[in-house]
């Protein structure tokens, strides 16, 4: 096993490969549609990763240290036969979970196809069961229904399910304890987040941020819970399990209670640049070494190089100033997926 450390000893584990920059929802927080309007410039697919080259590059990730793969977007699953490239990655050595972050919609028709092609598991992002609060936050595109449906098929056809929601105060911080109440019922994990400072396009203000105590605290009065320890080091994610044992819910605090120390994960974009955080404002684009001729081995060392000059931690030094300098010059989360 390879020992490839960046300067803050972080070793690489986790790819996250984002396939498309396009999606069907438009959510405020990530792809306001008055940013992402009809106009609005998506990559033409001549700069877009093929299946082939992304296969190419989680080889050679997984010879760094990467065991963990997660396809991401925009919405992965409008990228077309997806299953083919969750096929091309379950083949490769070395690659233990395959995991895809989606809004839902689309998996009531690919599920068991992406089950069957050796995804393991799927996090599907709702922010609210209430119609109305869901619709005003996905940009007048998704129905509660459809997610939910998409939700049951991907269980049934035997993915393990993780409900991701994002808590925006005022806008659906009312809805943390019927999440809670519903999930914890059907027996899905559910995780909020707190809403980030991602990309450039959602006017992000602290005021907005309901924190990691305040979410826990909310579901506790609903149902006592305890904290539990992480699945395994380095977890986004902190845990907490119901006191009457049915169940865990989970809490990502990227700005109350940030997790660089561990952050062992790197992302591509879809058109193939590499970012060692999720709030650079720079990456280093591999796409046309990938098209260059140049071997695996040189490719290797430059990925190598990189990840050994990591120093990111953003959100560990979040503050006035950072936020200052890196203002309009961030990666969108649509590029890069979360
Ligand atoms: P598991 O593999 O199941 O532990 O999931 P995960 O938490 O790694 O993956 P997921 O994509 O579901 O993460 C949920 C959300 O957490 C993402 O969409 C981001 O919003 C946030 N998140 C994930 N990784 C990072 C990170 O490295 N930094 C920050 N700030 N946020 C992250
Ligand atoms: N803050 C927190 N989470 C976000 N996501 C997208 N934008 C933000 C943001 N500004 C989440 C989505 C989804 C995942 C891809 O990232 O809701 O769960
Ligand atoms: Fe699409 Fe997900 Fe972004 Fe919403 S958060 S606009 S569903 S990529
Ligand atoms: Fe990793 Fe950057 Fe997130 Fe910190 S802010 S956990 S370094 S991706």
């Amino acid at each position: 096993m390879t020992n490839l450390r960046d300067q803050l000893q972080r070793p690489l584990r986790d790819l996250r490969i984002s396939v498309t920059d396009r999606c069907n929802f438009r959510c405020q927080y990530c792809m306001p549609a008055e940013v992402f309007g009809p106009d609005y410039a998506f990559l033409p697919s001549d700069k877009i990763l093929s299946f082939e080259e992304i296969e190419r590059l989680v080889k050679i990730f997984v010879s760094l240290g990467v065991k963990k793969v997660r396809i991401t977007g925009g919405e992965p699953l409008l990228r077309r036969d997806l299953p083919k490239l969750i096929e091309r990655i379950h083949r490769i050595v070395g690659v233990e979970d395959i995991a895809l972050t989606t809004n839902g919609t689309l998996l009531k028709k690919y599920a068991n196809e992406l089950a069957r092609a050796g995804l393991s598991r799927v996090a599907i992002s709702l922010d609210s069961l209430n119609e109305e609060r869901f619709f005003e936050m996905n940009g007048h595109r998704g129905k509660v229904k459809a997610v939910l449906e998409g939700i049951e098929k991907a269980a049934e056809a035997g993915l393990q399910v993780k409900i991701n929601m994002v808590v925006q105060k005022g806008k659906n911080d009312q809805d943390i304890v019927a999440m809670a109440e519903y999930f914890k019922e059907k027996q899905h994990i559910l995780r909020f987040i707190e809403y980030m400072d991602v990309g450039n396009s959602n006017g992000w203000r602290l005021d907005d941020v309901l924190s990691k105590k305040e979410i826990v605290d909310q579901v506790h009065q609903f149902s006592p819970l305890h904290p539990v320890d992480p699945n395994y080091k380095g977890e986004v994610a902190t845990r907490y399990q119901y006191e009457d044992a049915k169940g865990e819910i989970g809490v990502i605090s990227s700005v109350t209670d940030s997790f660089c120390s561990t952050c062992s994960r790197a992302r591509i974009s879809a058109e193939g640049t590499l970012y060692t955080c999720l709030f650079a404002t720079e990456g280093t684009s591999l796409r046309e070494l990938l098209r260059s001729g140049e071997d695996d081995e040189t490719i290797t060392q430059y990925i190598s190089d990189v990840w050994e000059n990591r120093k990111d931690r953003y959100s560990d030094e979040r503050n006035e100033q950072t936020m200052e300098k890196r203002r309009n010059s961030k990666i969108e989360m649509s590029h890069i997926g979360g």
